[in-house]
Formats: structure tokens, sequence, C-alpha cells
């Protein structure tokens, strides 16, 4: 269900972050947005629609969306999601990083040579996410070529934008699942590349990101080709880091000759500011000020490393190095496609960091909301283009809808959302309330680049 972008007024109330701990939010608000689903002009305290068409006369014939509750607010930004890996959310046991691998997700991607089955999987994971509020996803697939342009294909289809990453590992996995030499991880990269060229020349939509599966999962030639790979095409990187001790002591004895994981990144040239690093949860302090000093970013995947029991990122520590963070899915190392529900495994997280480190280690749902939106889009690298409802932007947003049960309310809301709005809460007690306890149900429609991608109530096939 897609429409194409028209020349549209978004009248209401507007909710987007301005720096981690301020919202803006704008009551009777107009946004302006182009055919080309760019944000024209963003009015405070209008009227009515019609002062806005006499103040903007090429919006004359526009169209105008105004929500009957609730707000509009910047689509989400999944910084960090293995596309191949929804069927298993949810399906973790006690396991670990390690054991889960091999126990639960190895033989999950390798099933999915079968283009059949990667098909059906992958339609559903990008329905779920867009439904979710997530106009923005950076995947891993898996190491099959031909899957991983499917799918490239779907996020193009459905108009989500997408960074799509054909994994890479010869150093680990089992026989039937693994590249044989980096040569062939390398080969393949390129052809995914190619491939994700010649359907989106200008990335518009969907861009390549060249996905190193973790150092343990590469060889030194692999990592030092990728690295090259990067430095030719200029295409971002992204890869996992220091998710759990395990994983940590491991790197150490596979790369005794580096000071540590991050420099081992960093030698194969692969640690740069195009490159998302996702958990970070053991990072030593030297470790910080190298990624720092890259300008790399961070995803962070508070229900993943909650599931896994992976440990608790410390967040404050990054954010006050001035490390870009974002907020990612991880599924299905977390459990659950929602962005909403990463902002509030990460309030939780920083509550658990907070009990034994002190109160600075806690994050505000205005802070984790920007993570979801603003800094993650930083962390994808499209910072002037989407995160926020600013002038040249793209319209990338979402409307949330309140269930209103005000006793003098002519009509609630078809949906039931599942945020009861009494009416009278102020409205940064809304935007609470819906952190905690909102979900799809609140998702009333979503844009990506003007267009629409998503209606909740039309979106029952
Ligand atoms: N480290 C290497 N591969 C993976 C993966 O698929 N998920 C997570 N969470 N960590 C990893
Ligand atoms: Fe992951």
């Amino acid at each position: 269900m897609e429409s194409a972008p028209q020349k549209t007024i978004y009248f209401g109330t507007f909710v987007h972050s301005l720096e981690p701990t301020h919202l803006d939010i704008c009551k009777n608000g107009a946004i302006g947005v182009d055919e080309a689903g760019k944000i024209v002009f963003v009015e405070r305290d209008v009227e009515n629609v019609e002062a806005v068409k006499k103040l903007h006369d090429w919006t004359s014939d526009a169209v105008v969306v105004i929500p009957t509750t609730g707000f509009f607010f910047p689509g989400f930004i999944d910084t960090h999601i293995h596309a191949s890996q929804y069927p298993n959310a949810g399906i973790f046991g006690k396991s670990t990083l390690l054991d889960w691998l091999n126990d639960y997700t190895f033989p999950l991607e390798g099933s999915l040579s079968d283009l059949t089955r990667a098909s059906h999987v992958y339609h559903r994971v990008v329905s779920r996410t867009l439904s979710h509020g997530t106009t923005t996803a950076s995947y891993y697939a898996t190491i099959h070529v031909p899957a991983t342009n499917l799918l490239a294909n779907i996020c193009k289809a459905r108009g989500q934008r997408a960074y799509i990453g054909r994994v890479c590992m010869d150093a680990m996995g089992p026989d039937y699942y693994r590249d044989e030499s980096a040569a062939e991880t390398l080969a393949k990269t390129r052809e995914t590349i190619d491939y994700i060229r010649s359907i989106d020349p200008t990335h518009e939509t969907v861009t390549p990101i060249i996905t190193p599966r973790f150092a343990p999962a590469c060889s030194t030639g692999c990592l030092a080709d990728l690295g090259a790979l990067h430095r030719e095409t200029g295409y971002p990187i992204q890869t996992h880091i220091s998710e759990n001790v395990p994983e940590v002591n491991l790197v150490k004895e596979l790369f005794p000759e580096r000071k540590g994981y991050a420099d081992v990144y960093d030698y194969a040239g692969l640690l740069t500011d195009k490159m998302i690093l996702a958990h970070a949860v053991h990072l030593t302090d030297e470790e910080v000020a190298l990624v720092k000093a890259r300008d790399a970013k961070i995803s962070h995947c508070p229900s993943s490393n909650t599931a896994l029991t992976s440990g608790c990122c410390r967040v404050r520590k990054l954010m006050d190095a001035g490390i870009d963070v974002g907020l990612g899915t991880d599924v299905s190392g977390g459990f659950s496609a929602s962005i909403l529900e990463s902002a509030r495994q990460a309030l939780g997280v920083s509550r658990f960091v907070a009990m034994t480190e002190g109160d600075a280690a806690k994050l505000s749902v205005e802070e984790v909301l920007y993570l979801g939106t603003r800094g993650g889009a930083k962390v994808v690298g499209l910072a002037d283009q989407i995160g926020g409802f600013d002038v040249g932007k793209s319209w990338d947003a979402q409307m949330i809808v309140l269930n209103n049960v005000d006793e003098t309310a002519q009509t609630h809301h078809e949906l039931e959302a599942p945020v009861d709005y009494f009416g009278w809460e102020t409205f940064p007690d809304l935007i609470h309330k819906w952190v905690y306890n909102g979900d799809d149900r609140n998702v009333g429609a979503v844009w990506v680049k003007g267009k629409l991608v998503h209606e909740t109530s039309k979106s029952k096939s």
C-alpha cells in the first residue's frame, strides 16, 4: 500500500527532539511538504488551514492531513536489525551470544538460501517494522547474495529507507553457512553492491552497507579487504563490538597482536565515521576514546543485551564522551522489532545502571526519543535529511494516535490505541504515557519522503 507524494499540509501537533534533553512540542502547527517529500515550511501557532494557505499560496490545492487525536512524530531509525532473524524474535531461551549464534541463529540464517522462504521473511519484517513507525533501518541480511538483493528490492518497493548488508563471515559458522575464503567474501559483497547500485543508483531509498559480522567471524585478511573496499567505495560499515565478556575474550585470543577489540577494526581501516558499532557494552575507557577519535557511531540495543544477558551498556558515558548513539532493535537477539520498545528498554537498562552507579546514568524519556530519531539519523549518516521536522529535511514521519477517553470527547479512537488520554494530562505527560504504554496500535500512518508507506486501518492484509 503506497501512494505517490503530493503537496501536503500536515496540521496539528508536532513533536520532535531538538537536542537530547529537549523535545519541541508545537501545538497548532502546520508543516508544508512538496511533491518531492521535502519539508518546505514549518509554521507555529496558526489559526487554521486557510491561514496557512494564504501564507504559502503554492499550497492552495494541497492535500490536508489533520489527525483526530495525537501528534506527528519523526519516523524511528533502527540502527541495527537482522532482517533474516525476524522469525526467531522472542526465541532464545537462556542462551548467551556465542551459543545462541550456533544453536538458534546460523541454522535460521542458513535456511534463507531458499528464496521463497527469504521472500516471506523479508516481506514480513519490512511490514512489521513499518507498522512500528520505522522509516529507516540498517539491516543485516545473510551471506546469500540473491536473498540479500531480494531484501533490497522489497525495501525499495515498500518505500522504507534501508541500508542493506550482505553478511561477511569467513572464519566462523557451520560448513553450510560461511564464506570459503576472504576472496569469496569480497567478491560476494561487491556483487550485492553492484546490484543495489543498479536498482537505486543514487541511493534514494536503499544503500549497501559493508557488513563484517563481527571480528571473531572474519579473518584478518577479510577485515583488511573490507577496509579497502570501504576506502574505495565510501559505503558505510556495520558490525558488532564488545557485546559480551566471552566474546571480548575470544577476540583477545584470536587477535593477540591488537590492543583490543576496537583496535582490530581500526587496524583494518574499518573504524571510521561511517562505521556503526552495535552494542559496545564492555568497551574500555581507551576504546571509548578511540571510537570518539574516529567519530564511529554506536547502536545501543538494550532489548538484546538484556535478553542474551550480555550486560548493561553505559549509554550516559558514551554520550558524555561525545559519541553519536542511536537505538537498535537487534532482532532477534532483541525480541521486538519496535524502536519504541527499544526506547523503553533503554530507560529500564539505564535505571539498572543507576542502581549501582548513581542517578546520573538514568536516561530520560526525552533522551531515548532523541536516540530513536535525531541520534539515529547521525548514526546512519543522514542527519541532514531525517530525524526531525526541519525545513529542508524529508517528511519521514509517523502519526501517533491516542485513545481519547475524556468524558466530553465525541468519538473514541476506533483502534482503541493502548494509551488512554483523559484530557487533563499535560502534553509532556502524554508523551511519557505513549513511550511507556504505546505500541503499533498507536501508529496511525507512516510516511517516507512524503509517501504514505503504512496506514494502520488499511494494513490488515
Ligand atoms: N554477533 C555476531 N553476530 C551477531 C548477531 O547476529 N546478533 C548479535 N546480537 N550479535 C552478534
Ligand atoms: Fe546484532
